[in-house]
């Protein structure tokens, strides 16, 4: 049975905040004494309980208070402030100035820099030396500007436009990059700070637009999905239950979806997993020293918002199938509600062969199907989109599948050169090297509160009287005691995985039960360690890290990247090297994807994967799909041979 999401009166602590909520937060704020009159509501999101406070609001009904964390940035003196919003008592707890940050760039704030930029004479003149004068035809796409040392960063709150040229309104843009000019704008005035009007480079001409000229292939017959009797899924405001899993899920204006409190049902009883999981940063850096190029480097998450810049779904396009979906409430500067319609996508998909065995002499089959639940959305981050599946499988595996898709960021160059540092889509444009790091949170609870992290390596014994025939091998397990050991990287030659278990929760044969996580494709930055994007991501350099949970450390780039020099986030609070040995931990795996761009990456890129997969690994006692039916078999439409 399928409950509708309506919200109920009473939230769960986990639950988001609604728009009433989000309603009532903005009214306190307003009549607080010491919030100006035109302050910016930046972003908001509800307090979340710790381990210890949920089991006591779910076994002792011992209540949680409703409280909400939210930004504020007054754009007058440039301060930003955080505020404690207690929902229950309706009041304002707490209203803190935090000295010397600047919260991310918002919607808003990204058009109305564009519109201003346009309009700028100094940046149309630029543009009429290039011979540019319909300036209809032009649009700024509004960097991040990152932190490079200039005194112009403390002072003003910035954002970096970078034109282009449209042929037609509406069309590809991206294909006619106005090179070696750029805008630097205070987002808070709204004011041109300095008009960067290097080198011109001729504008490419060549047209990449995607939607009209090209004939569509008139051979895809219809493909259905249909689940007659409806979908094995419920869903309880924000809880969702599948066969034995069970998960809440929340969204917010940063990470987007937050899955929490995952579990398995086993003989009966509900083990639990992971306690809060998300995407906490995103780091894509440009590899390419060009004037238009070196400065691209966005934290997606944390100077944007993952959240904020989610994709409203449409059913048979996004999403294929008897879909469910969340929709997700967010604030706007104005202390208005957004409501992103179709935010979060649910549903079941058959993912092909469970398991399998013919018995060859009695001549029996024994097969069964595998199916998914995919929690997902997706973000649109200038020219890129990012999707993040979560996938959830019978047999107790957990993926997370990100699909790259948009359109490349490119360059213009001199007819004739060959760029060294990106790859040519025309003989005039080109699209810059770069790589995208993805930062997953995984605060685990598996089979309990306090975890540690095992690392193993499979070797080649050594060709003695113990290996005489020289074909032996084993694993060898690491316990990664302290965050500072707790800092490694992949060894695909090793086979290494990483598994966190559970001391005190043995298995069947004894040891501690666990969950191992197991890397998909992974690099490592190649921009130098002591360039200023490697100082403001650091996290970038290990693909594993741990660390105790602390409720501050959220950020694995600080909690205000936005033109922050860096100097907070994991490799600042690991320096303390705390125990993470059977305690209360959060993993964070870094995984990036190099993107050395191909002509068929262009004019829209089709797909790139990347991902990672945690999986029992003697959690259970035997595999626990043992239990799935058998499909029943059908026919099928092909002639007979
Ligand atoms: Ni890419």
């Amino acid at each position: 049975m399928l409950v509708d999401a309506t919200r109920t009166a009473v939230p769960h602590p986990l639950d988001p905040l609604s728009a009433s909520e989000i309603n009532q937060i903005v009214a306190l704020l307003r009549q607080h004494a010491d919030v100006a009159t035109g302050v910016c509501f930046h972003s908001m999101q509800a307090i979340e309980p710790d381990k210890v406070e949920l089991a006591a609001y779910e076994e002792e009904k011992r209540p949680f208070p409703r409280r909400a964390l939210a930004i504020l940035l007054d754009k007058q003196t440039g301060r930003t402030y955080e505020a404690i919003v207690n929902l229950d008592h309706n009041q304002v707890e707490s209203l803190s100035h935090i000295p010397g940050v600047k919260p991310g760039v918002l919607l808003e704030e990204m058009e109305e820099a564009e519109a201003v930029i346009k309009a700028n004479p100094e940046f149309q003149a630029a543009l009429r030396r290039r011979g540019i004068t319909d300036f209809e035809r032009v649009s700024v796409d509004p960097w991040a500007p990152g932190y490079y040392g200039d005194p112009l960063e403390d002072k003003h709150r910035l954002s970096r436009g970078v034109p282009y040229l449209n042929e037609q309104i509406g069309d590809n843009f991206y294909a006619r990059p106005i090179e070696n000019l750029l805008v630097l704008i205070d987002i808070n005035k709204m004011e041109v700070v300095r008009v960067d009007d290097f080198a011109p480079v001729p504008v490419p001409q060549e047209s990449a637009d995607f939607l009209t000229g090209l004939k569509p292939r008139t051979d895809v017959k219809p493909l259905e999905i249909t689940q007659p009797e409806g979908v094995s899924f419920t869903v309880d405001g924000w809880q969702i239950r599948w066969q034995k899993w069970q998960m809440r899920i929340s969204f917010n204006h940063r990470e987007g979806l937050v899955l929490h409190q995952v579990g398995y049902e086993d003989n009966g009883r509900l083990r639990p997993i992971l306690h809060r999981i998300s995407l906490a940063e995103m780091t894509v850096p440009y590899g390419d020293p060009g004037l238009s190029q070196y400065r691209k480097n966005a934290f997606d998450a944390g100077e944007y918002g993952l959240g904020m810049l989610t994709n409203s779904l449409e059913l048979g396009c996004d999403c294929l199938g008897e879909i469910y979906y969340f929709d997700a409430d967010l604030v706007t500067i104005n202390g208005q509600v957004r409501t992103i319609k179709n935010a979060i996508c649910l549903h079941e998909e058959d993912a092909s062969l469970l398991w399998k065995h013919v018995d060859v002499r009695a001549k029996g089959v024994a097969v069964r199907r595998s199916r998914r639940l995919v929690v997902s959305f997706i973000a649109t981050v200038g020219n890129y989109e990012y999707g993040f599946y979560w996938c959830f499988y019978q047999d107790g595996n957990i993926q997370l599948d990100v699909r790259l898709t948009g359109i490349l960021q490119t360059g213009a160059y001199v007819e004739g050169d060959v760029p060294r540092f990106g790859a040519r889509l025309n003989g005039r444009l080109y699209a810059p090297n770069h790589q995208h790091f993805f930062c997953v949170r995984l605060h685990t609870a598996v089979d309990g509160p306090r975890n540690t992290v095992v690392e193993t390596d499979t070797l080649a014994a050594p060709a003695d009287e113990s290996n005489p025939h020289g074909n032996a091998f084993y694993a060898q397990t690491t316990l990664l005691r302290r965050e500072q050991t707790a800092q490694r990287l992949i060894d695909p030659f090793a086979a290494r995985t990483w598994s966190i278990t559970n001391p005190n929760s043995l298995n069947k044969v004894g040891q501690p039960v666990a969950y191992k996580l197991i890397p998909g494709e992974n690099s490592l930055p190649f921009a130098q360690p002591h360039a200023y994007i490697s100082q403001r991501a650091g996290y970038m350099f290990k693909h594993l890290w741990v660390t105790p949970y602390h409720p501050n450390e959220k950020y694995p780039g600080g909690a205000y990247p936005y033109q922050s020099p860096g100097g907070n986030g994991l490799p600042q609070w690991t320096a303390q090297d705390r125990s993470v040995d059977n305690e209360d931990i959060v993993v964070w795996y870094v995984m990036g994807h190099t993107h050395v761009p191909r002509l068929e990456d262009w004019p829209v890129m089709p797909v790139a994967t990347i991902g990672f997969w945690l999986k029992p690994s003697g959690f259970f006692a035997q595999s626990p799909a043992m239990d799935v039916p058998a499909s029943l078999p059908h026919h099928c439409h092909i002639p007979e041979q």
